[in-house]
C-alpha cells in the first residue's frame, strides 16, 4: 500500500506535474491484519473532505493501519460478490487477496479537458506499482480494464461526475492458465 503513496521527490510520482488526484477504493477479501471490507487510500489529504461529501454518509471513515498510511476503513463486509459483479463478472476480482478501483478527481478533466490523459497516466503508474510490488512478494496482479463504472459509483454512493473510477486491479495468488503458452521475451522464431 505504501508503494502507492505519491511523493513529489521519488519516481515514478515525480513525473506527474500535479498533486495526486487518484485514490484507490479497495475491496479487501483476504489480507492478514485487515478485516474484509471496503477501504479507501486517500493519496492526497486535501481530497478527504470532498471524498467524504461525495460518498455514502454511513461510511465509517475509520483510520486504520500504520500512522503514516492514509488508509480509511469504510465498511466491514464480504465484498467478493460485489467486486466480481463490478469487474464484468470476472472471478479474479473475488478470488484474490484484494481488488480495487481507482477513483479519480474528474472535475480536473471537466474543467481542463487536456488533463484527462494525466488522470489515466496516474492510474497507469498505480497499476505498474501494483504489478511490481505483487511480483516482489510472490503474488500476482492483473489490471482489470473491464468493469462497470456506474455500478462502482452506485456502490460508493457517488451521484455526480466529480469522482470517476478509471481503472481497476486485483492482487492475489496466481493460477496458471494451462491453455496459454509462454515464450521468453524477444524470442526469435525459427
Ligand atoms: C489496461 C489493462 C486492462 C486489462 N483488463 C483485464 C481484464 O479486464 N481482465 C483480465 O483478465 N485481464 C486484464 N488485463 C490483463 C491482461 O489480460 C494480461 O494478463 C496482461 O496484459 C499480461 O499479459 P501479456 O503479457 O500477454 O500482455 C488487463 C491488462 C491491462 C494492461
Amino acid at each position: 500500500m505504501e508503494s502507492l503513496l505519491a511523493s513529489r521527490d521519488t519516481p515514478p510520482w515525480n513525473a506527474l506535474t500535479s498533486p495526486a488526484a487518484v485514490h484507490p477504493a479497495l475491496f479487501v477479501h483476504r489480507v492478514d491484519g485487515l478485516e474484509p471490507g471496503l477501504y479507501l487510500l486517500v493519496r492526497n489529504s486535501a481530497a478527504l473532505p470532498d471524498l467524504k461529501r461525495a460518498m455514502r454518509p454511513e461510511w465509517l471513515w475509520q483510520r486504520t493501519g500504520p500512522d503514516h498510511l492514509p488508509l480509511y476503513f469504510l465498511l466491514p463486509f464480504d465484498l467478493r460478490a460485489v467486486a466480481k459483479l463490478i469487474s464484468c463478472h470476472q472471478d479474479i476480482a473475488a478470488d484474490s487477496c484484494f481488488a480495487l478501483g481507482m477513483l479519480a478527481n474528474f472535475e480536473i478533466a471537466m474543467k481542463q479537458p487536456w488533463r484527462y490523459r494525466h488522470l489515466f497516466w496516474e492510474c497507469g503508474m498505480l497499476g505498474q506499482a501494483l504489478y511490481l510490488e505483487a511480483e516482489a512478494i510472490e503474488v500476482r496482479a492483473t489490471g482489470i480494464g473491464c468493469f462497470f463504472d456506474d455500478e462502482m459509483h452506485a456502490m460508493l454512493g457517488i451521484k455526480d461526475h466529480a469522482w470517476q473510477s478509471l481503472y481497476h486491479f486485483t492482487v492475489g495468488g496466481a493460477m496458471v492458465d494451462q491453455r496459454l503458452s509462454t515464450s521468453a521475451p524477444y524470442e526469435i522464431q525459427p
